[in-house]
C-alpha cells in the first residue's frame, strides 16, 4: 500500500513511519518541521510542506496516488492552546480542513486522524468509552472535536472514510532505542521525570496532591507509543476493508498516579531525584482512564507494552541515548 504520513517527523508520527516501512508499505512523509525533527525520520520519501498550503497538497496528491492518509500534524500543548487559541484553530482546525478538501479533490478516500481524550473534557464517569459526552475544556480538545465533527460531514457529503483515534497519554519510546519523545519545551510528565533522573533537570514538580485519588495525585492512562501506532495500522486495514467511519479510544484501561510514575522511574532507573510540590495545574481532571474495549473488539487491538515498567524502560533508554543539552 502507499500512504501519506503527515507529521511523520514528530514523536508519534516517526514511530508510525518506522512501523509502516517495516511492514513493507510505500510512504511519503510530509512535515513542516515546526516541531518535528529531520533526525527522527526513519525513512520514506520526504516532502517538506505545510498542510495550510493547498497548492503544495495538490502537488503531492497529483504526483502519487495514496490508499490512505495518516494525519499526526498538530499542536498539542493544552496550556498554550488556552493562551494562544488562534494558533490551535489555525493549524489543528483550519489547516486540517485544507487537507481534507485536498483529499476530496484528489479522491483519496481514507484518513486515520490523531484525536485525543481531551475531546471528553472533565470525565463524568471513568473508564471513558467513546459514547462519553464530548465537552472539551480547552481549545486543543475543541479543535480536535471540531475536526471529528467535520469528518462526519465529509463522510456524508464526499464519502471520505475516517477513523479518529483518541489518544490517552502517549508515552514510551521505540524499544530499539532509535526513536523517542522530544518536545521543546517538554511539558509531559514522564520525559520530565526522566530528565530529572538523568540529571538534565534539577527536579520534578508534582502539580497537586489534593485530588480525590488514593494518593492525592492525578491518574492517567499511559499508552506505549508502539502500541498506539499499531492501532493506526489496524485502523487503516479496517478502513481499506470497507469499515465505516468511527472513533476509538486508545489507552490501556489502567490508570497510574503521578506519584506511581515517579516511583516507577526511581525503581527502573535506580536514580533518585528531587521532587517538589506545586498547586494543581489549571484544567487537569483528577482521573482519565480509557475504556479501550471498542478498539479491542473491532480493530483486534491488544497492547503489547501495557506495563508502566516497559514504558519507563524504553523511554529511559531513549533519554540515556540522547543526552541533549
Ligand atoms: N504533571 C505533573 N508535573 C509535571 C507535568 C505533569 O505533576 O511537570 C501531571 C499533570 O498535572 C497530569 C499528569 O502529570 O496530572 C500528566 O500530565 P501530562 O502533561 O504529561 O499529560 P496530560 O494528561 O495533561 O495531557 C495528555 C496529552 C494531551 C491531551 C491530554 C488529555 O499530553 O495532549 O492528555 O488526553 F490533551
Amino acid at each position: 500500500m502507499k500512504f501519506l504520513v503527515i507529521g511523520g517527523a514528530g514523536y508519534i508520527g516517526s514511530h508510525m513511519v518506522k512501523q509502516l516501512l517495516r511492514a513493507g508499505h510505500e510512504l511519503v512523509v510530509a512535515d513542516n518541521f515546526s516541531t518535528g525533527y529531520r533526525s527522527a525520520l526513519p525513512g520514506g520519501k520526504l516532502v517538506e510542506l505545510d498542510i495550510a498550503d493547498a497548492q503544495a497538497l495538490d502537488d503531492v496528491f497529483a504526483a502519487e496516488h495514496f490508499d490512505a492518509v495518516f494525519h499526526f500534524a498538530s499542536f498539542i500543548q493544552v496550556g498554550e492552546s488556552v493562551t494562544e487559541p488562534a494558533k490551535y484553530y489555525r493549524n489543528n482546525l483550519a489547516a486540517t480542513l485544507t487537507l481534507l478538501q485536498a483529499m476530496v479533490r484528489a479522491k483519496v478516500k481514507h484518513l486515520v486522524f490523531s484525536s485525543t481524550a481531551a475531546v471528553y473534557g472533565d470525565p463524568v464517569y471513568v473508564p471513558i468509552d467513546e459514547e462519553h459526552p464530548k465537552a472539551a475544556i480547552n481549545p486543543y480538545g475543541r479543535s480536535k472535536w471540531m475536526v471529528e465533527q467535520i469528518l462526519e460531514d465529509f463522510d456524508r457529503a464526499y464519502g471520505l472514510k475516517s477513523v479518529c483515534l483518541r489518544y490517552f497519554n502517549a508515552a514510551g519510546a521505540d524499544p530499539e532505542g532509535q526513536l523517542g519523545e522530544r518536545h521543546e519545551p517538554e511539558t509531559h510528565l514522564l520525559p520530565l521525570i526522566l530528565q530529572a533522573a538523568s540529571g538534565r533537570r534539577e527536579s520534578i514538580t508534582v502539580f497537586g496532591r489534593d485530588y480525590d485519588t488514593p494518593d492525592g495525585t492525578c491518574i492517567r492512562d499511559y499508552v506505549h507509543v508502539v502500541d498506539l501506532v499499531a492501532a493506526h495500522a489496524l485502523a487503516v486495514d479496517y478502513l481499506l476493508a470497507g469499515g465505516a467511519s468511527t472513533a476509538f479510544n486508545l489507552g490501556n484501561g489502567q490508570g497510574f498516579s503521578v506519584q506511581e510514575v515517579i516511583d516507577t522511574v526511581r525503581r527502573v532507573t535506580g536514580q533518585d531525584f528531587c521532587v517538589s510540590d506545586a498547586p494543581r495545574r489549571a484544567g487537569d481532571p483528577p482521573r482519565l482512564v480509557a475504556d479501550p474495549r471498542k478498539a479491542n473488539a473491532i480493530l483486534g487491538w491488544q497492547t503489547q507494552f501495557a506495563s508502566l515498567e516497559d514504558i519507563v524502560t524504553h523511554a529511559w533508554k531513549w533519554e540515556q541515548k540522547h543526552p541533549w543539552h
